[in-house]
């Protein structure tokens, strides 16, 4: 058995060698993504595991079929840029890693937003200029806030479970509702309920095309003034010049932002000193009231670790008894 593993990083390389080691299958790290560039890579393999936000190439599952490769192993929960349907067609089993460390997403959204309400980044560049004054920079506490979670998933649990520890006020929206969750009365009947509701309003729900832009100007408009908006999420759930819009006038009043919609020629790259020619993200970024990072809510040992030891498990197990629990394209 051998397997190729794409867009290795220096910090998954251990945890790919140890595994390796351990289970005496070759795994051969390429640095680059999956392209149509370094697809012909695969050939010779079995499985290909990768880990990228943008699309893969087109043609990857027909010519990995081609060459025999029976599964396609993402170190990663989304699956949205992934055409599972083509997978399907072409006897290619799809597994993600659906849980590595749902509390590195939910820690890292709740990260976002205290620093927007605790203007930290503003004390911090004040802080950089010898000035250390307070005015201006009143904060708010989540201590009296209602939070609105989209999406009460692996991630939303654990992201209600942390503010619960702050005393806020939970409403939530899933289409299908947790029942241990609906118990405790949080759920709303619809997403127009909870922008009303919410002080704060966090996503943690997938990415369909359905979905695509669900927060626009209209979505907005229903929102509490003052709203503060947290996306860990996919960009595409937002219309960026709709939130652009809303933080100007003041509607909303800050964004935690991990994710953007255009993000794939830009997140976990180095442009610096490099033109930016994305004028919607460029006006992002200036405003002040947002937090840009660059899709991290993930990064942390502990998912790197499960990332990497989970995706190789799925793919050895769909080699050697054709299925594995994390299969996401079974029929
Ligand atoms: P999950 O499958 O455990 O939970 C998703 C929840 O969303 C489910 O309960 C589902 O019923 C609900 N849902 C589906 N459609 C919905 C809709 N239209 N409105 C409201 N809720 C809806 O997934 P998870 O592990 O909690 O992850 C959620 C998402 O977080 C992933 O799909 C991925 O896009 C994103 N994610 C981001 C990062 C990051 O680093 N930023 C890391 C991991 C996952
Ligand atoms: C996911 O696991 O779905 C993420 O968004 C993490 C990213 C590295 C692709």
């Amino acid at each position: 058995m051998k397997m190729i593993a794409f867009s290795v990083r220096d910090d998954e390389e251990p945890f790919f060698r140890e595994w390796s080691t351990k289970n005496n299958i070759q795994v051969d790290l390429i640095k680059d993504p999956l392209t149509d560039e370094t697809m012909d890579k695969i050939n010779g393999h079995d499985a290909v595991l990768a880990l990228q936000t943008g699309e893969y190439p087109k043609s990857l599952f027909n010519k990995a079929q081609s060459l025999g490769i029976k599964v396609f192993s993402i170190r990663n929960v989304g699956v949205d840029n992934v055409d599972l349907k083509e997978a399907s067609a072409n006897n290619i089993a799809v597994t993600n890693v659906p849980a590595y460390s749902p509390t590195a997403i939910a820690e890292f959204s709740v990260t976002l937003l205290l620093q927007l309400l605790r203007k930290i980044d503003n004390f911090r560049k004040r802080s950089e200029q010898q000035d250390f004054r307070w005015e201006g920079n009143v904060g708010q506490e989540i201590h009296d806030k209602t939070i609105g979670v989209i999406g009460t998933g692996r991630i939303g649990k654990a992201a209600i479970s942390i503010y619960r520890g702050f005393g806020a006020k939970i409403v939530a929206y899933d289409p299908y509702p947790d029942s241990k969750l609906a118990a405790e009365g949080i759920y709303v009947d619809s997403k127009e309920e909870l922008y009303q509701k919410a002080d704060i309003i966090t996503l943690h729900m997938p990415a369909s095309l359905k979905d695509k832009h669900m927060i626009d100007a209209q979505a907005i408009s229903e929102m509490k003034d003052g709203v503060y908006l947290i996306n860990t999420a996919r960009g595409l759930l937002i219309d960026t010049a709709a939130l652009i819009d809303g933080l100007k006038s003041g509607k909303v009043a800050g964004a935690g932002l991990d994710t953007y919609e255009n993000e794939s020629p830009l997140f976990n790259h180095d442009l610096r000193g490099k033109e930016i020619k994305d004028p919607l993200f460029n006006e992002l970024r200036e405003l002040e009231n947002v937090i840009v990072t660059p899709h991290v809510a993930f990064y942390t040992d502990t998912a790197v670790k499960n990332m990497v030891r989970l995706s190789l498990n799925s793919a050895k197990s769909v080699i050697e008894t054709g299925t594995a629990d994390s299969i996401v394209n079974a029929e």
